[in-house]
């Protein structure tokens, strides 16, 4: 009796033993499998032992815009960085999904340009607790700093101030009012809040400068338009002439102050489609980016002033990626050299703009 009970004990043993030990190999196997799926994700993207970065573009609106993106690519090649990139078409929705996407990938930086200020910190914290670093590009957030590595990009405070600067100086002889119809891009965009801070600072200098209108255009060559179209209706006189001065709500428009090179051409449009002789005009017109179309129209006495605003990031971009690949801080803050352009320049003295 006792040999049974001691040979049934032997037994149940040996289950027990031999059932742990397929419970042990079974984790052991399940736990290796998830290590080489995650390295098999990222070595699925991955050329070599390339640096990956994952940089969400907003869209392309303007021409500035596309010679941004262009401008990433071609420094990404000849820093061997690879670039998992995503369009967001203009949507912040599609910015998060890319981001996130980034995160699974697991790059080894993600840059951004965040198309509107708020709604970052939840993505970003994720992207920390991954241990992605990330720089913003060309707009800035409204988000705790230690959240992302830096910001590369244009002072728009700065570019606003030139404007307004230029404005001041080729207004000094003037005495009256000097009424201002201003157009401004993206809505809750850094980039347009600080393009305007920095003008509203320079302009309030003097009381004669009045922003009598402020319209947002969405940063595109379509909206200007429209906005002209509707503001000209008004100059067309009953004998189907038109006159060469511009009008808001009865009140003389002296200047056009407009956030990119995109929405002043499409005005321009506007202008030649109502006959309106953008150079004999009492207007003054300023705008902000530097394409070639509009330094020609500036050329050619149909704009007064543009400031730079450089798209050329890439090389810095890259050099900022490298910088944090080797385990070194970036600075805060870098931005981009910029200048202004105006109808005195010499202009046989600039290179083609590029874009
Ligand atoms: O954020 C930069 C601005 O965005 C440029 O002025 C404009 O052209 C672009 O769409």
């Amino acid at each position: 009796m006792k040999r049974i009970i001691g040979k049934n004990l032997i037994i149940s043993l040996s289950i027990l033993f031999i059932t742990i030990a397929i419970a042990v190999i079974i984790s052991v196997t399940l736990i290796h499998s998830k290590t080489l799926n995650n390295s098999l994700t990222k070595k699925n993207i991955k050329n070599s032992d390339k640096l990956i970065l994952g940089f969400s573009q907003i869209g392309s609106e303007s021409s500035w815009r596309t010679r941004n993106t262009q401008s990433i690519f071609e420094a990404a090649a000849d820093n061997d960085i690879q670039i998992l990139f995503d369009d967001a078409q203009q949507k912040q929705e599609n910015q998060l999904k890319a981001i996130r996407s980034f995160i699974v990938y697991q790059v080894d930086v993600i840059a951004f340009v965040p198309i509107v200020e708020d709604g970052w910190d939840n993505v970003l914290q994720e992207a920390k607790d991954a241990g992605i670093p990330v720089i913003l590009v060309d707009r800035q957030i409204n988000a705790d700093p230690s959240l992302y590595a830096g910001f590369l990009g244009e002072n728009g405070v700065e570019e606003g101030r030139r404007a307004a600067r230029y404005l001041v100086n080729k207004c000094k002889n003037r005495s009256g009012d000097i009424n201002i119809f201003e157009i401004s891009g993206t809505e809750n965009s850094s980039i347009v809040e600080d393009r305007a801070r920095g003008f509203r600072e320079i302009i309030s200098t003097n009381s004669k400068f009045k922003i009598i209108h402020s319209e947002n255009g969405d940063f595109l060559r379509s909206r200007g338009k429209e906005i002209g179209d509707i503001l000209l209706a008004s100059n067309v006189l009953e004998n189907g002439n038109t006159t060469n001065t511009i009008y808001y709500n009865k009140q003389k428009i002296d200047v056009i102050f407009s956030h990119n090179d995109s929405m002043t051409l499409g005005f321009l449009d506007s202008m030649e489609a109502h006959k309106i002789n953008p150079k004999g005009k009492g207007t003054i017109i300023i705008s902000i980016d530097g394409e070639q179309e509009c330094i020609d129209a500036m050329i050619a006495g149909k704009i007064n002033c543009v400031v730079e605003c450089n798209p050329n990031h890439g090389q810095m971009l890259m050099a900022l990626v490298k910088q944090i690949a080797r385990g070194e801080p970036i600075p805060r803050i870098t931005y981009n050299y910029e200048t202004v352009f105006t109808e005195d320049d010499n202009f046989s003295k600039y290179d083609p703009r590029g874009y």
